[in-house]
């Protein structure tokens, strides 16, 4: 499989790159810059590992190179302020998505391609991507809620000193503020979290307030997220490569699951190789429902702002 990745000279794409060449699962990565020089630079530092990796084709490209990709990987843009909401990054990076955008179309996109949208504000832009590039929807899928919820079951770990794997604790909604723990179906390893002694109102609010503000923590101490949402785009792309239908809190444009419809975010979804298999409305607790769909309104009330 064939993946593009647009913005692979930055912190994002070369570190999914990274992951993905460690994952050997994706024969053939480009990576495409508006800073061809950092794109080669990256390129060329990931090949000189590919002795020691898997056998890969890794390049830097352009837009007509990219035309027969499979997958289209979409990272760039501008990087949010510490004390800047991912919504007001909208205006500056959404004229540089739709130039992203036309540029994929106008070097011939396959109808068979699929595109995942990681830029921020991650679930407005995939919105955008759905009405621009005429592609099915079940093709376009934004990166949603992946990171917030591996930040919530890792958070939780260390919290209990349990095994990261074993946590499985929902984050859904919006990559935001308004994104909706889902407390009603966390466990570890298969038992209710709410089992557990320390398990009270306390520590819920406690690990959901850390889980929400860690994109800001870590523009703070280091400038951006690198690595946990690099691991996040290669379960996602391993997913679509392998056709594993896994289940996954991704982004995409909304079919009616909990009264959601035409607003891109992140319900339980089942992805593989052609994408959006099926969103699934798992059973959330009433006030659990009541929050996502506040979410959707957020996110509606916002897209409505964008100046296209
Ligand atoms: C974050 O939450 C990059 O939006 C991403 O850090």
């Amino acid at each position: 499989m064939k993946l593009t990745i647009i913005g692979g000279g930055g912190r994002v794409g070369a570190g999914a790159a990274f992951a993905l060449q460690c994952g050997g699962v994706v024969s053939e990565l480009q990576l495409l810059d508006a800073n061809p020089a950092a794109a080669e630079g990256e390129a060329l530092d990931l090949l000189h590992g590919t002795a020691l990796t898997a056998d890969q084709r890794i390049y830097a490209g352009d837009y007509a190179r990219a035309a027969n990709s499979d997958v289209f990987l979409i990272t760039a843009g501008l990087r949010r302020k510490p004390d800047e909401s991912r919504l007001d990054l909208i205006n500056r990076n959404v004229t540089l998505f739709v130039q992203i955008l036309d540029s994929l179309k106008d070097a011939g996109l396959r109808q068979d391609a699929l595109v995942l949208v990681v830029s921020n504000p991650v679930d407005i832009l995939t919105q955008l991507a759905c009405q621009r590039l005429g592609l099915p929807w079940q093709q376009v899928i934004g990166l949603g809620t992946m990171l917030d919820t591996s930040r919530f079951c890792s958070l939780i770990a260390d919290e209990f000193k349990l095994a990261p794997t074993q946590v499985k604790a929902l984050i859904l909604g919006e990559h935001g503020d308004s994104m909706v723990p889902i407390w009603s179906s966390a466990a570890v390893n298969g038992l209710p979290l709410a089992g557990l002694p320390q398990f009270n109102p306390g520590f819920q609010t406690k690990l959901f307030e850390r889980t929400k503000g860690s994109g800001a923590e870590v523009i703070a101490k280091k400038g951006g997220a690198g690595w946990a949402v690099a691991l996040s785009i290669r379960d996602v792309i391993h997913a679509i490569a392998l056709n594993q239908n896994r289940l996954l809190p991704v982004s995409s444009m909304q079919q009616g699951a909990y009264g959601l419809r035409q607003i891109c975010l992140s319900v339980p979804t089942v992805v593989g190789r052609k994408g959006v298999v099926e969103q699934v409305e798992i059973d959330l607790w009433p006030k659990e429902k009541l929050a996502l769909q506040n979410s959707a309104k957020s996110l509606a009330d916002t897209l409505a702002k964008v100046k296209i």
